[in-house]
């Protein structure tokens, strides 16, 4: 859930930029980070949300004198000496004494932040053959301004809210942020490990079908995977491989990682936080996806923003990191053998129901005869990104690459030893993204 929602979020808020700033370009891809705090009572979640409207109304106030006195003309060390331990009332006062500005009456939604809930409205589903609109409740989100989202008041008239959570007893007298941050579970990584992020397109199959992708195999939908993927070794500059097929990729993680690059703010200590490294990665991967998809489809809108979803897994040494990659392009070649047979065998008349009796039970070496004879088909002549899947790796001069290989041989490793070797600090010289592409081995 944590991560299809920080995705889903990511690539709403790329798709949806245009329309707020159209004479702008989203310059490089924004992501967010998530985390999950379980409030296991009513009145945890109550003191969780008076909390967040808090730092809402405390940080706001905040912001709006330091940028009234830089305006009028203050350094921004002057603006903030001026405000060191300015009491809430007089940080009102200065705004209204020295600017004019009566602070209540500046824009709900920046002092107050904004709730955004489900209400049933009527609309109309359909017309009768008499052309009468035929009405039925739906439910719909709404967003609302309020002065305080736990006031008893306020959330007890919500039906909506009173019916899914409960009603509020209490007015919350003080807050105690410490008791909310208590809920607040987070998944450790083991250190010294090789950590495996593993992204996976959320419906996919869906997603491909409404925007027209090739079958088995779409060349630019996979370059597109591609892109990002080499997108995120350039941002994370600890990760250090990631092998990609369909709609998946892992991204490897160097072992002794510190994350203390340029995602410097998202780990603020020595321990790695699964969903704070799997959200920054995730949400990165899917505003890339949908910023980079015209350049990869021109002729197609994107229909609805795509999201994917994530998770961490640790591996202790490089032989199972080694086994755990073996394992995807294994994947990769069985469904891709399968589906290549499946859809030339749809494509030659047979439905998708005789398709699959021809093919139950195949071994790899049928599919390679049916293909060969009844299809004239060499299986090993097809592209190799389709039957190998793709490999990023950041070469020598911190230049990322994508590549097509066979990763299961050991032999591959001995090749490209360097890749999991552990590394002197990065370089931040800019990286240049180039596509190879390599005969099959
Ligand atoms: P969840 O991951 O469980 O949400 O379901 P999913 O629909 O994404 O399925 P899954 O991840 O198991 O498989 C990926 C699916 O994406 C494939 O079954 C295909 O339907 C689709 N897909 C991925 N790449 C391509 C492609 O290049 N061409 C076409 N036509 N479909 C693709
Ligand atoms: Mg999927």
């Amino acid at each position: 859930m944590l991560t299809l929602i920080v995705s889903f979020f990511s690539s709403v808020y790329a798709t949806k930029w245009k329309e707020f700033f159209p004479q702008k370009e989203l310059e490089y891809p924004p992501s967010f980070h998530a985390r999950v705090i379980s409030c296991a009572t009513l009145e945890v979640l109550q003191v969780y949300l008076a909390w967040r409207q808090n730092a809402c109304h405390s940080d706001n106030l905040c912001r709006t004198c330091f940028w009234m006195l830089i305006r009028s003309g203050k350094t921004i060390e002057e603006a903030k000496e001026a405000l060191k331990d300015c009491q809430k009332e007089e940080k009102n006062e200065l705004l209204f004494q020295r600017f004019g500005i009566n602070y209540k009456k500046l824009p709900e939604m920046f002092r107050q932040g904004s709730c955004i809930f489900k209400t049933e409205v009527e609309v109309v589903v359909k017309y009768d053959e008499h052309g009468n609109p035929i009405k039925r409740l739906r439910r719909k989100p709404n967003i609302v301004h309020t002065q305080n989202i736990v006031a008893k008041k306020f959330w007890n008239e919500q039906l909506v809210l009173v019916k899914e959570l409960g009603g509020f007893e209490d007015e919350i007298a003080k807050i105690k942020t410490e008791y909310v941050k208590s809920f607040l579970f987070e998944n450790k990584l083991l250190p010294s490990t090789y950590i495996v992020i593993r992204i996976d397109g959320c419906h996919f199959h869906r997603f491909s079908d409404i925007h027209g992708f090739e079958k088995p195999n779409d060349a630019q939908a996979l370059n597109l995977m591609n892109t990002c993927a080499v997108a995120v070794l350039k941002e994370f500059h600890d990760i250090v491989f990631a092998y990609g097929v369909s709609d998946e990729y892992s991204f490897v993680l160097r072992k002794n990682s510190q994350f203390n690059q340029r995602q410097a703010s998202v780990y603020k200590t020595d321990n790695i936080f699964s969903s704070q490294i799997v959200s920054a990665i995730v949400s990165f991967f899917s505003t890339m996806y949908a910023m980079k998809w015209k350049e990869f489809f021109p002729q197609k809108n994107l229909k609805y923003p795509p999201s994917f979803d994530g998770r961490a897994v640790c591996y202790p040494s490089e032989e199972i990191l080694q086994d755990y990659l073996a394992w995807r392009q294994v994947d990769c070649h069985i469904n891709n053998q399968y589906n290549t047979c499946f859809w030339m065998l749809v494509k030659s008349g047979k439905t998708k129901a005789e398709a699959q009796q021809c093919l139950k039970g195949t071994q790899t070496q049928e599919k390679y005869e049916l293909l060969s004879r009844q299809f004239g088909t060499d299986y090993s002549s097809l592209p190799v990104m389709f039957r190998q899947g793709s490999f990023v790796y950041r070469m020598k001069l911190q230049e990322v690459v994508v590549d097509h290989s066979n990763i299961i041989e050991r032999s591959f490793w001995k090749e490209y030893s360097s890749i999991l070797e552990e590394m002197p600090a990065h370089t931040s010289a800019a990286n240049e993204c180039t596509q190879t592409s390599v005969s099959a081995s």
